[in-house]
């Protein structure tokens, strides 16, 4: 890695002898039980796309539990540059949207963080016209917004997209959106968020069929519903939106991150350690805990809002594939990947989703796990053990992967890559601390 002092055995230099770090990366001993219990952080996933629902409000929002991840302050830029007041204290967020003095989101903004994209849909509400840079791909995959851009057509607005930028206005004096029956070819999270934001203040009923069901959407929703708008059917693959002219000002708390929750039952899972979770919402995990119980591990209900995870004596292999919910999340398929790895006999992991999500397996395998990879097909075969090694994340999940990993590998990992790691996952490194994980996140300097 151009700059960094790591030589491929993994050993560190002393971070006290280099100078001031720019970057970081963790060292993670792994063999070592966990124990105690872990407060799960605000959704990720709700709060990016609930600070767009935002700028639908032309009061002030007040939103709890939010956490602090590089994403969410990301957002809050993009906010920002359209004349929005962001403030944020601890897990409060303050949002001002009663003046938005720009329709142009910054391109440096939006290319770095796609959730940003969402917002066309409240700001092609609130103000009829926005000027949207296109997200772009990832790594995990191409990512068009062909239903965000036809839904809202469908709904009036004018789409031109030239020089990456997908600009959108909505013709006539009032510049107000209709109602419209729209059919995602795909159940798209994102594209049914951005339309059914941008429904919430439409002349009429908007109908979209072949929603997505994912509980942020849910949580978007109710978050709507709280500031006057009229929703039914969230969670079903059928929504209906009657528009109203304005929604007011509200105080709601996001739902607890089923993914941050899920990653930390596989690190209790691989480490065969017992620990609790919470806040968590159980049934947000159904397709998890049922996948954890068919390998042989043992969740319970601790208390509604709390899971207890028991050792298994033995992790069994088993087949996965991912689908919009409430089947298996994609998210939660790289760190699952990383159990399966030391699970007994052999896995197959089909990733149905994203089209490139699977980069994972090559960083695995430098742990000494047994991965082929076909396609969107990955062949697990268990191994007694995996060894530490220096590795790479190269997506966010993909990074949360190779840190379950770590904690079960023999001797020492480093995880490069840690700025994927801080998008979705609030300190994680403190967290693992406090369950007792060997972890340290070390600073290194660059070298001449
Ligand atoms: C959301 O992304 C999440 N991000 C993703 O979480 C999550 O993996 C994904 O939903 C699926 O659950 C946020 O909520 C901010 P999609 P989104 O539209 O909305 C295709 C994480 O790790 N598609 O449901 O972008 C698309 O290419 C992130 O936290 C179109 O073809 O996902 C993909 O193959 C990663 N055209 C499939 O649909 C479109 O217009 C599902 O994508 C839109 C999507």
């Amino acid at each position: 890695m151009e700059g960094r002092l790591i030589n491929r055995s993994g050993s560190l230099p002393d971070a006290k002898t280099t100078p001031v770090a720019d970057s970081s990366v963790l060292q993670i001993w792994g063999g070592h039980r966990l124990q105690g219990h872990v407060k799960i952080s605000g959704a990720k996933n709700s709060a990016l796309v609930i600070m767009a629902g935002a700028l639908l409000c032309s009061g002030n929002c007040r939103i709890r539990n939010v956490p602090s991840l590089a994403d969410v302050e990301r957002m809050g830029e993009v906010l920002s540059a359209l004349g929005v007041h962001v403030q944020r204290n601890g897990e409060i967020l303050d949002i001002d949207a009663s003046e938005i003095t720009s329709s142009k989101a910054p391109y440096e903004l939006v290319t770095q963080l796609r959730a940003s994209f969402f917002a066309i849909g409240s700001m092609v509400a609130r103000l009829g016209v926005a000027q949207m840079p296109l997200p772009g791909g990832c790594a995990i995959g191409a990512r068009p917004v062909d239903l965000h851009v036809r839904g809202l057509q469908a709904m009036g607005a004018e789409v031109q997209i030239e020089h990456g930028i997908c600009n959108a206005h909505v013709p006539g004096e009032n510049r107000r959106l209709h109602g419209a029956k729209i059919y995602l070819d795909i159940p798209s999270v994102g594209a049914t968020e951005t339309l059914m934001m941008a429904a919430t203040l439409a002349e009429g009923e908007t109908l979209i069929e072949n929603a997505a069901r994912e509980p942020e959407v849910v949580d978007l929703a109710n978050f709507c519903i709280a500031m006057g708008a009229k929703i039914q059917g969230a969670g079903t693959s059928t929504i209906t939106i009657v528009g109203v002219p304005q929604l007011h000002s509200v105080d709601y708390t996001i739902i607890p991150d089923r993914i941050e929750a899920g990653t930390f039952l596989l690190a209790g899972a691989i480490t065969r350690s017992e620990i609790t979770l919470s806040p968590v919402v159980p049934e947000h995990l159904a397709p998890v805990i049922a996948k954890l119980e068919e390998i042989g591990v043992s969740v319970i209900e601790e208390a509604p809002d709390c899971l207890r995870i028991l050792p298994a004596k033995a992790l069994k292999a088993i087949d996965i594939d991912t689908l919009p919910h409430p089947g298996f999340p994609t998210d939660m398929q790289a760190p699952f990947m990383a159990l399966l790895t030391v699970a007994q006999g052999d896995s197959v992991i089909n990733e149905s989703v994203f089209e490139n999500r699977l980069r994972h397996a090559s960083e695995l395998n430098r742990l000494g796990a047994d991965i082929r990879v076909k396609g969107n097909t990955a062949f697990v075969r268990g191994v007694p053990m995996l060894s530490g090694a220096p590795v790479q994340g190269t997506d966010l999940r993909a990074a949360a992967a190779l840190v379950v990993a770590a904690l079960a590998a023999e001797g020492l990992t480093t995880i490069q890559g840690l700025h994927y790691l801080d998008r979705g996952y609030e300190r994680l490194d403190l967290k693992l601390q406090q369950l007792g994980a060997k972890v340290k996140r070390v600073s290194i300097g660059n070298t001449e």
